[in-house]
């Protein structure tokens, strides 16, 4: 077999054999064939697509690729969420403790912030002492003991969508349903929950711009899910506005907790309880709306919050951080954006106010970064709220004034006003089963 003979396949929009995709995964995964050859392969797909059948074995061939996360030694059912990424989502830090305080069984890997996205670990590391890195035996007896862990990826997790992942960034090949699908499934595949809950978001903090994209990247990796044999339900959530109010690393932790404590924010909440559902309803066989009212009830009855407070002591945090959030240490210098007219906001661009955030020491420029946890942003008021003139839209937190001017810049082009009411957006535009 020549990779060359597949590449001028796919090229002409043909359908590969299983036997092709495994002898690509193969061979890039061991360096046997050219950056270029993989980046050539990986263009005429984003040109020419697959068939169902060619994503699933492609992410089945991705996730074989390394270690395959073996979760048999844990008593229950297993479940895993994954976001598609955004901006103030910290829905993992106040839904996967909603579900273990049900019964579910988490044990999680997460990533670290990409871009303007955040990432759980480095959230979770605001809080004193965590760790997220355990063994895989005390990672797995903690599944085991109270439920849940969130640690870090670990191990060799599909080491073949690190190389592809890499090279599709520096080739204009990351946008593309296939390629997106099989990378996500095959590391949600490789961490070896029985089900995956999948968060698709859409709108301009997210990967997919539109809900019709979204929903087509949401139909392929529940497929693949499927022919997986994994539950696999995905939830299309809007992005187009940062959800909840913090933005920043401890910031958010705090507002997770005060979501927990049941003082969120009516779109985190909606969003929380909406996912944790899904997870549930995998769990206990349930219908919807028992889900929810099981979801709401771990809040309102403190349930959740003491779960959180149980993983945080089991790996190595202090609750008291998680009891008492005024513990979080704060930025030296805070700056209070204000609007100078009367009017309505009108839109608010995700992506831009995750850069701002950025800009603040909240998230890297390159990997060796080193993050400020109390940087970020609350927002004060978001897309169809009515502002006063002189009233703060949003205040910017950060330990060094000299980026205060770069992302004030970047959060005031994140917005558009109008004089007339804007309509409020949905939040939760489709479920896939
Ligand atoms: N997240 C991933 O893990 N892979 C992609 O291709 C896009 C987002």
């Amino acid at each position: 077999m020549r990779i060359y003979d597949i590449i001028l396949k796919k090229r002409y929009g043909e359908e590969l054999t299983d036997e092709e995709i495994d002898f690509f995964i193969s061979a890039a995964s061991k360096g046997e064939i050219e950056d270029y050859q993989i980046t050539a392969l990986l263009m005429a797909i984003c040109f020419n697509g697959m068939t169902e059948r060619e994503t699933a074995t492609l992410t089945m061939c991705m996730a074989r690729s390394g270690d395959m996360v073996d979760l048999s030694s844990i008593d229950g059912y297993t479940v895993d969420k994954h976001s598609t990424g955004g901006v103030g989502d910290k829905t993992t830090l106040i839904v996967t403790p909603i579900v273990a305080a049900l019964g579910g069984k988490v044990a999680k890997m997460s990533g670290r912030g990409l871009g303007h996205t955040g990432g759980t670990v480095d959230k979770l590391e605001s809080i004193e002492g965590f760790k997220t890195t355990l063994s895989s035996d005390a990672f797995l007896s903690q599944v085991n003991s109270i439920g849940l862990s969130v640690i870090g990826q670990s191990g060799d997790l599909a080491p073949a969508d690190k190389k592809l992942y890499a090279l599709r960034n520096d080739t204009a090949t990351v946008d593309s349903i296939p390629l997106i699908a099989s990378s996500i499934m095959s590391k949600k595949l490789a961490a070896g929950s029985r089900g995956i809950v999948l968060d698709v978001k859409t709108g301009s903090g997210a990967f997919m711009k539109s809900v019709e994209e979204s929903e087509a990247l949401a139909r392929a990796m529940v497929e693949i899910g499927k022919s997986a044999g994994r539950d696999t339900v995905a939830v299309i959530t809007n992005m187009d506005i940062p959800l909840g109010n913090a933005v920043g690393n401890s910031l958010e932790v705090i507002e997770a907790v005060e979501t927990l404590k049941g003082n969120g924010c009516e779109d985190l909440t909606a969003v929380c309880i909406e996912l944790a559902a899904n997870m549930l309803t995998l769990v206990t066989g349930k219908d919807k709306e028992t889900c929810v009212s099981m979801a709401k009830g771990a809040i309102a009855d403190g349930t959740a919050l003491t779960k959180l407070k149980e993983m945080v002591a089991a790996q190595g945090g202090n609750p008291e951080w998680i009891e008492n959030t005024y513990l979080f240490p704060k930025a030296e210098y805070s700056f209070e954006i204000k609007e100078d007219s009367d009017g309505y906001i009108k839109s608010m661009d995700a992506e831009k106010i995750g850069v701002a955030s950025l800009l603040l020491g909240a998230g890297r420029n390159k990997k060796s970064d080193v993050l400020d946890f109390s940087a970020g942003i609350i927002l004060k008021a978001k897309t169809g709220y009515k502002v006063e003139k002189n009233e703060t839209i949003a205040t910017l937190y950060t330990n060094d004034k000299t980026k205060i001017s770069a992302a004030q810049q970047k959060f005031c082009e994140a917005l558009t006003f109008s004089s007339e009411p804007v309509e409020k957006q949905q939040l939760i535009y489709n479920v896939i089963r």
